[in-house]
């Protein structure tokens, strides 16, 4: 099998074990571009970064991505399996009381409560078949968007057209994401706008980090961070540095 340059999910047989009983998986992102492997040195990506397959391994693929190597919260089920029902049961009926409990367990007790990758109660009412969205990362999300365009209290399942929910189904995990605090809450960063620029700006404002490096060329100072511009790629790293990469932030002054 030859891979084009476009990527894709071809079935790539590999060797069952007791830790990963797979026959099958993607390709490796990391494997095909090892700069990776430096560029998220200390970020769990650096373990296990695979091309994504469809809805149907979405759960089995979460279960056994190397990723795992680091502990993981329950939040990362909100978007891999059906967790509807799940959520509700844990919340006692309350769909955001039990996406609040999930999110604090360890990722291996949250699995032991799903079962099937995303079914269709996930985005149809099992009565009457409408369009709804269940996730309550996206019912957050967009109401603090609406909220800053003017629009108070937005109840997606109540107030988007039919238009609009045939994509905003999608949008319940298609998205930027991140976990906001020690409750691990996912969290859509779109409280300033959906433009990448307002998201930018919104993770400066909370002064968000994912994770620290080890890796030299990409740890910087305050200073060079400003005095960096964006599309002009500079090595911070010291001449000695092992690692190869070279990086490049947006600063505010360069937008
Ligand atoms: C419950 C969360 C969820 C919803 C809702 C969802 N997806 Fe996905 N989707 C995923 C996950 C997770 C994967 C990756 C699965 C894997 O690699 O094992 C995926 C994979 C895909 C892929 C394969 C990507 C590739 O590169 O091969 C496509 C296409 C896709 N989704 C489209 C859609 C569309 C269109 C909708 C709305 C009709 C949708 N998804 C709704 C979670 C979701
Ligand atoms: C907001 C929804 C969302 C959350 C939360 C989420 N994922 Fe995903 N995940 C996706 C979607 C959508 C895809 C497929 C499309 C893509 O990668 O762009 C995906 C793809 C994947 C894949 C297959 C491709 C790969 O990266 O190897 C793995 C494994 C995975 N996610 C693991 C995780 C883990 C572990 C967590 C928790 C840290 C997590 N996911 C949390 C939505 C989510
Ligand atoms: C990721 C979201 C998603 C999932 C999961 C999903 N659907 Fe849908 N479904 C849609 C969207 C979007 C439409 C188009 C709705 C529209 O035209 O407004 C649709 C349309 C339909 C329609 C046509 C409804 C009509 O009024 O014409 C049927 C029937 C349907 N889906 C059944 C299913 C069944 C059965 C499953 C589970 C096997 C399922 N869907 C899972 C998103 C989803």
């Amino acid at each position: 099998m030859q891979r084009t340059r476009f990527g894709g999910s071809e079935a790539m047989p590999r060797t069952p074990t007791d830790a990963d009983p797979r026959s099958v998986v993607s390709q490796s992102k990391i494997d095909e571009d090892t700069r990776l492997k430096v560029m998220w040195s200390g970020y769990a990506f650096a373990k296990d970064f695979r091309e994504e397959r469809g809805h149907a391994y979405m759960l089995e693929d979460q279960l056994f991505t190397g990723r795992q190597a680091v502990p993981q919260p329950g939040t990362c089920i909100h978007c891999h399996a059906s967790v509807y029902v799940p959520y509700k049961k844990a919340g006692g009926g309350d769909l955001i009381a039990g996406f609040e409990k999930f999110n604090q367990m360890p990722y291996p007790d949250a699995a032991k409560l799903v079962k099937h990758p995303v079914g269709c109660i996930d985005c149809h009412d099992s009565q009457t078949m409408q369009l709804r969205v269940t996730r309550p990362g996206f019912i957050e999300g967009i109401r603090a968007y609406k909220a800053s365009q003017g629009v108070p209290d937005y109840d997606v399942n109540k107030m988007a057209t039919r238009q609009e929910m045939r994509s905003f189904v999608c949008g319940q995990c298609h998205v930027e994401y991140y976990f906001k605090g020690k409750e691990k809450r996912l969290t859509y960063p779109w409280a300033k706008g959906l433009k990448v620029d307002q998201i930018y700006d919104y993770y400066q404002e909370i002064e968000f980090r994912t994770g620290s490096t080890p890796t030299p060329a990409l740890r910087r100072s305050k200073r060079s961070t400003r005095n960096s511009r964006c599309g002009t790629r500079e090595r911070t790293a010291a001449p000695a540095s092992p690692a190869p990469t070279a990086t490049c932030r947006i600063s505010a002054s360069a937008r």
